[in-house]
């Protein structure tokens, strides 16, 4: 976070650029700092550990007033996370931090100790604070820009000098860095979320550019120094979205969310007739009409909505979809062409493993398009077109309603591609879109059974191991649950497809161990549901307590269930929406009866933007 108010030094300075960091800690909480320029010069705290640390050292040593500030929470790449490798990072009368990685640190950093610049921290960031004081002549904008030149890899970079008292200097390349706008004050964020408190209309920065900003103006220039207008957004998020409002955690308030995240995210896509109309997506019919593969690119839980949506839209499309990790599709040379759409998901925008998808798909000539929840991020600005979830700013780590969101997301887009590529005939089309619409309904009967979910998850918060079967759209859900669990709340969990298991993961089940199924709807394909089942009565004969997810109504599981957590009816493809939610439930209440932080588990961050 940056930040430049008047030129009177104040406390302001501080207050924002704390009130921002708190609102971006979700995405690394390794440690946190914040540098001021005063008029004593270059002020700085800085604390391993959560914000909270940092607010406690500034009670007890307060900073003096400032004009500009910067502040950081960090995701350890390069160096311990401890309080000297915290940033920012000091070098003369320059104070500077930074996302991303460095690549050519190592040679940089010889090249400056050969010159005796002395380093305190083991981070790559450091060579930048040294490079920027070596190359300070009067112009922060100038040092920056010819530093930049010398760096490889991704960096966003802000930096502030003593003698600019109302100057904050940004750069970025490969990483995110957008500008708030405000009245007589302006910020730089890594997110919009650093600034939404203050301001909703902001600016996107383009790759390899450099911004300086002051309490009046902010100038965009490219790397050769020629200026740049940056195209201006506002952001339709509500402030209040990004707090708690209530809930004892975002966590909490996230999964209660889930049936606005569904509404909104299908919210003006039809038209009176209930046909859906998507001209935001700017790709031709004639594109769309014309593509013979989909290739969803994506990691973590964005990719298990992936995994919903291949059986969706492979059924209504007759498209083959394959789903991928992006980390993986990017370097096995895959078969793309400009048939192939690729579609990227993303809840952040900024994952950098699904933004090197991304460019090696359009490289390839594949059309691409980005379904993504931050307004601003990288993805959409490098994708051929985007279909925006509407799930609002998810701030807890582990996603919830963002998968809710991409999955409704997906189905609009298969349902779209299907009808406009004549695959069904529109009656059916309407009346799969019909009850997607009262999906939001379905997933509230879900949560109103909340207390029914915790007393099972609380009663099983010594469980070392808790294993999830799903066949069909089960199968990724029991992928999701197992996640869920692994994340929030430590504990090993594995999903498997429920066929599978008898060629192998059987072998782990034993006395009382416990096995969560998620049970297809019995009215679809009843031999998918009667073979779960089956499924059910091979684990519970082996000893297991089984927890099963089934639809109201459903009682050939009732024999074989320890436990049975209801669903409503809904078909078989969109069941997902519901099923995943008493999953989501239980991780929560379990990670929270350890006395855990469900919103910020250990070693994780929200957006990963290093490789
Ligand atoms: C991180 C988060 C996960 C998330 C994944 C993909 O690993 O901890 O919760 O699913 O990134 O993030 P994205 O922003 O691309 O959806």
């Amino acid at each position: 976070v940056g930040y430049v108010g008047a030129a009177a030094p104040s406390q302001r300075p501080l207050e924002v650029v704390l009130g921002g960091l708190g609102r971006l800690e979700y995405r690394g909480y390794d440690s946190a700092g914040v540098a001021l320029v005063t008029p004593q010069g270059i002020a700085s705290a800085k604390r391993a550990g959560k914000l909270t640390n940092l607010l406690d050292d500034l009670t007890e040593h307060p900073l003096p007033p400032a004009t500009a500030a910067i502040g950081h929470t960090r995701w350890a790449t390069h160096g311990a996370p401890n309080d000297v490798n915290a940033h920012p990072h000091l070098a003369g009368d320059v104070a500077v931090i930074h996302n991303g990685i460095i690549e050519n640190f190592a040679a940089l950093r010889t090249e400056l100790e050969a010159d005796g610049a002395a380093f305190a921290s083991e981070t790559d960031t450091e060579v930048v604070a040294h490079l920027l004081a070596a190359a300070y002549d009067g112009s922060l904008t100038e040092a920056m820009r010819a530093v930049v030149g010398r760096l490889e890899g991704a960096f966003t970079l802000l930096a502030v000098h003593a003698s600019e008292p109302g100057t904050v200097v940004g750069a970025r390349r490969n990483s995110p860095l957008v500008v708030g706008l405000g009245d007589g004050e302006n910020y730089l964020g890594s997110d919009v979320a650093a600034f939404i408190a203050h301001t909703s209309t902001a600016l996107e920065l383009g790759q390899d550019e450099i911004v300086t900003i002051s309490a009046e103006s902010v100038t965009v220039t490219d790397a050769a120094g020629a200026p740049v207008t940056p195209r201006e957004f506002t952001v339709d998020w509500d402030a209040s979205a990004a707090v708690k409002g209530g809930y004892p955690s975002f966590m909490a308030k996230e999964i209660h969310e889930q049936p606005h995240a569904v509404a909104d995210t299908l919210l003006g896509r039809t038209d009176p007739s209930g046909a859906l109309v998507l001209d935001e997506l700017r790709i031709s019919e004639a594109v769309l009409r014309a593509v013979d593969k989909i290739v969803v690119v994506a990691c973590g839980t964005a990719a298990y909505a992936g995994h919903v949506a291949k059986y969706a839209i492979e059924h209504w499309c007759r498209i083959p979809v394959e789903v991928e990790l992006a980390h993986e599709f990017r370097y096995r040379d895959p078969i793309v062409d400009s048939r192939t759409l690729v579609v990227a998901i993303s809840q952040s925008g900024e994952t950098m493993d699904t933004i090197m998808a991304v460019r090696h798909a359009r490289e390839q000539g594949a059309t691409v398009l980005a379904i993504v929840n931050t307004h601003g991020s990288t993805i959409p600005r490098e994708s051929d077109a985007v279909l925006y979830t509407h799930a609002g700013p998810e701030v807890a780590v582990a996603s919830t309603k963002a998968f809710i969101a991409q999955i409704t997301a997906c189905y609009v887009l298969g349902l779209y591609l299907a009808q406009i590529r004549g695959n069904k005939f529109p009656d059916e089309l309407k009346e799969i879109l019909a009850q997607l619409h009262e999906l939001p309904d379905g997933i509230q009967r879900v949560l109103d059974a909340w207390d029914e979910v915790r007393d099972v998850a609380v009663a099983m918060k010594d469980e070392p191991t808790v294993l999830f079967l799903g066949r069909h759209v089960g199968y990724p859900v029991a992928l999701e649950g197992a996640l869920k669990l692994k994340e929030l709340a430590y504990i090993h969990a594995e999903g498997f497809a429920a066929g599978e298991l008898k060629h192998g993961p059987i072998a782990l089940v034993e006395e009382g161990q416990p096995v969560f199924v998620v049970v297809p709807s019995p009215r679809g394909r009843d031999v998918l549901h009667s073979k779960v089942v089956s499924n059910i009565q091979e684990v519970r004969a082996r000893g297991a307590r089984t927890l099963v997810i089934a639809e109201d109504g459903d009682e050939a599981v009732v024999p074989y269930a320890d436990v049975v957590f209801r669903v409503p009816q809904v078909p078989t493809l969109l069941a997902p929406l519901v099923t995943v939610v008493p999953l989501q439930i239980f991780a929560c209440e379990l990670a929270g009866a350890k006395g855990l932080d469900v919103d910020q588990p250990r070693n994780l961050a929200k957006s990963v933007t290093v490789e």
